[in-house]
């Protein structure tokens, strides 16, 4: 039997990208394998939003090649396919094949035609959608791509140029999918978008019909464009229980003038003005953001408004990141580019106060009993993983009560996301368990079950 080894890079868009894969390779007959050694088919699904990761694209190409069989299949789909193109085959000439992130529902040619060399880094729009077969497993967690690509151009980005204009789902193919990884196992369903919110047929509606489906027990979805958050979806947070009180919103900096030299044309008072929104129709929300430090032009009075705005919005589960000039985009253009130790100065202080946001509010929560989704046994088995509704990760001693299980590896089937249909075998029945908190520090959450669902 033929088998196939995958890894993934990058975004929640790439980790769907790379499931979808799966289940058709996997539905030609193919077994998935972890040793790039023994595999007939190697695909590397890559990320490029910043160049160190797509460096490590090419340095992991290079240590493939030395081991792979001589005849496997070896390739690279998503958006470093997109950005080298067929400058990849100059870089790695034992590629057969490079495929963009919409479309690489064009692997089945080279599966077919082997001596044949692809590469298609088409803008194929929403098509790879319907062009793969349709997933025949969830995990307890479902991502579902509502939008592909970007209309916001955003200065220092490239994912516009790598995943193209932005275009919507139909409403119906979506809530299709939805059924379809309800009906597979999935108790939480998070809808997927560079920016999810503008998605042109009504987010809120989508989660209202979602919402509906009596074994999805949470939704959530990500990642938010600040000015896309309209009335309606706000007050989903207060009206909706399944909705989860989390928001991802990036606010990438906290300076109007990087703001517009970003090309993210909002006030700090508007995104003051939605948060507070938010917080008046569910006070337990919290929020989280990406930034960005080091941009172009970024002075240390700028800086110090970014860790201003990160101290008072007091976001948790945060990500920042070193400015990183990227091919296709303006800012790598501009002036007065930062050098690399100011870039990396700048980032240890908001780390830092991010660390110290994360610290308070996991805190805050010991002695609260959250509903939280058990991901599965740690590495050393003796505890399992759970999120809490504000995606902290909790860990959770197993034997800490009656109704947990005697060992994390027994339960591995029933309570790991990757995993599906959940079985209702001993020890748990839903992946959903209540959980006391009983200790936090900067990281994570300690609990216990208290609990076991029905
Ligand atoms: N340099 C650094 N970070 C970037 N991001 C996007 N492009 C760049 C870049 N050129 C970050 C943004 C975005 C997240 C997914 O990646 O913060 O929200
Ligand atoms: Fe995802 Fe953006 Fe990376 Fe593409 S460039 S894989 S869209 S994070």
């Amino acid at each position: 039997m033929q088998t196939f080894y995958i890894k993934t890079f990058g975004c929640q868009m790439n980790v769907y990208d790379g499931q979808r894969i799966e289940s058709m390779l996997r539905g030609r007959g193919m077994l998935q394998t972890e040793d790039v050694a023994a595999a007939d088919i190697i695909i590397l699904n890559t990320c490029a939003v910043r160049e160190k990761a797509s460096n490590k694209v090419f340095s992991e190409l290079g240590r493939i090649r030395d081991r792979k069989k001589p005849d496997a299949l070896f390739g690279i789909i998503g958006c470093v396919a997109r950005e080298e193109g067929a400058n990849s085959f100059r870089r790695i000439p034992e590629l057969n094949f490079v495929l963009g992130p919409q479309s690489y529902h064009k692997l089945p040619e080279i599966l077919d035609n082997p001596d044949a060399r692809l590469l298609n880094i088409d803008l194929s729009g929403l098509e790879k959608f319907d062009a793969l077969p349709p997933a025949t497993e969830s995990p307890a967690v479902a991502y579902i791509p509502i939008q592909e690509g970007c209309n916001h151009c955003c200065t220092y980005c490239i994912v516009p140029y790598t995943r193209g204009r932005e275009l919507s789902r139909p409403f119906d193919d979506v809530m299709r999918d939805v059924h379809a990884a309800a009906d597979n196992g999935a108790v939480e369903i998070c809808f997927l978008g560079q920016n999810v919110n503008g998605y042109k047929n009504s987010l809120a509606n989508l989660i209202k019909e979602t919402a509906k489906i009596e074994s999805i027990k949470r939704i959530r979805f990500t990642s938010s464009y600040p000015t896309e958050m309209s009335d309606d979806l706000i007050a989903l947070f207060g009206t909706e229980p399944k909705l989860l009180p989390f928001l991802n919103m990036p606010i990438q900096s906290g300076s109007s003038d990087v703001l517009t030299r970003m090309n993210r044309p909002y006030s700090l008072d508007l995104y003051i003005d939605i948060v507070n929104k938010l917080r008046a129709v569910q006070p337990d929300i919290q929020i989280s953001s990406d930034f960005i430090v080091g941009f172009p032009g970024e002075t240390d009075a700028d800086f110090e408004m970014t860790c201003d705005i990160a101290r008072q919005i007091g976001y948790i589960n945060s990500y920042s990141f070193k400015y990183s000039p990227r091919p296709h985009t303006a800012a790598a253009l501009m002036k007065d580019q930062i050098p690399e130790n100011v870039k990396k100065q700048r980032l240890k202080i908001l780390d830092d106060i991010l660390t110290e946001n994360n610290r308070r509010f996991n805190e805050s929560c010991v002695g609260q009993t959250m509903e939280c989704l058990i991901e599965g046994p740690d590495k050393t088995g003796k505890h399992l993983l759970a999120r809490t509704p504000y995606m902290q990760q909790c860990i959770i001693d197993v034997g800490a009560n009656e109704n947990s299980p005697n060992n994390a590896h027994e339960n591995r089937a029933n309570a790991h996301p990757t995993k599906s249909p959940i079985s209702s075998g001993p020890g748990f029945h839903s992946p959903l368990q209540s959980v006391k908190i009983t200790s936090a520090n900067k990281c994570s959450l300690r609990g216990e079950i208290v609990k076991t669902e029905s």
